[in-house]
């Protein structure tokens, strides 16, 4: 090849996949509106957004590509724990993290809720499944479903029940693995666990999350048939 065909084809191929990045960033650019659900983004979201700067949470964790990989990414974090489950972890870290720390900030409950707010909008941006931190949990929840007992598996997944429990190979060993808690423990007394953690082993670190008495009962169904 001569060398003026070699600039020839530097020169075209370099104008070509500029022309392409520079119309796939306006693409995206006029797709962000409708992708993050700018209309959603309310007050409380924003206060959330504030107290994860105020606190330096990206010193260890990322989020939405911003931050440290020391700690989990955050972006689908409402997905994987729940309310319940972050606050629990948000309010007494030291009870719940595994072989990786997370000190207690003293974050106060209105700036928990705010932060809940805020993780919850994120965990709505479709970002074309990038980073695919939660495809291993989407596997277990189609495993989960396909075992026919819908409302109490739906409600496991949820409630951020994965945050702390073992399901399947799937989720986090906090608490017990769950796969055959059907042949450890009765109807009775899981819905009793759900209700108070405390009532049944007085040393419990289980936060009680709030559910109602139907949505108890849906779960203990659901777990006592995992046997
Ligand atoms: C010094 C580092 C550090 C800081 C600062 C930090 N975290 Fe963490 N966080 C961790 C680690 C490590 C884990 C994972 C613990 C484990 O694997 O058991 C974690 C886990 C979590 C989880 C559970 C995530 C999941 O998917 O399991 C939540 C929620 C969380 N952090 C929220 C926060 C918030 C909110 C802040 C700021 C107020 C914060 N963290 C600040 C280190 C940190
Ligand atoms: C923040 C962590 C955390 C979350 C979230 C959590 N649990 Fe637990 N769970 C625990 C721990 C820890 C235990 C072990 C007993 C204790 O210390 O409370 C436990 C125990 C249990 C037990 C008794 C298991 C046994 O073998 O004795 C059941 C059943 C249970 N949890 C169900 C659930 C369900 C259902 C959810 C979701 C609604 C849930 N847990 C959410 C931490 C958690």
């Amino acid at each position: 090849m001569s060398p003026k065909a070699a600039r020839a084809i530097f020169y075209l191929g370099t104008l070509i996949s500029l022309i392409l990045f520079l119309a796939l960033t306006v693409d995206t650019h006029r797709q962000v509106q409708t992708l993050t659900h700018a209309d959603q983004l309310s007050d409380q979201v924003v206060s959330g957004k504030r107290v994860w700067q105020k606190y330096n949470c990206n010193d260890c964790h990322t989020i939405l590509g911003f931050g440290a990989y020391y700690a989990p990414d955050m972006t689908k974090v409402y997905w994987r724990r729940g309310a319940e489950g972050i606050r629990a972890m948000v309010k007494n870290p030291e009870l719940y993290t595994t072989w990786r720390k997370m000190p207690n900030q003293h974050v106060s409950d209105k700036e928990i809720d705010d932060l809940i707010a805020f993780f919850k909008w994120t965990s709505e941006i479709d970002n074309n499944n990038w980073p695919p931190q939660d495809a291993k949990l989407r596997a277990t929840e189609r495993k989960v479903v396909a075992l026919g007992v819908s409302s109490g598996a739906v409600l496991f997944q949820e409630k951020g029940c994965f945050g702390c429990h073992k399901l399947f190979g799937t989720g986090v060993t906090v608490g017990p693995e769950l796969t055959h808690v059907g042949g450890r423990l009765d109807h009775n007394t899981i819905e009793k666990i759900l209700d108070n953690p405390r009532s049944v082993n007085p040393k419990a670190t289980m936060p009680q999350i709030p559910l109602s008495h139907e949505q108890r009962d849906q779960l203990a169904d659901f777990l006592t048939g995992l046997k």
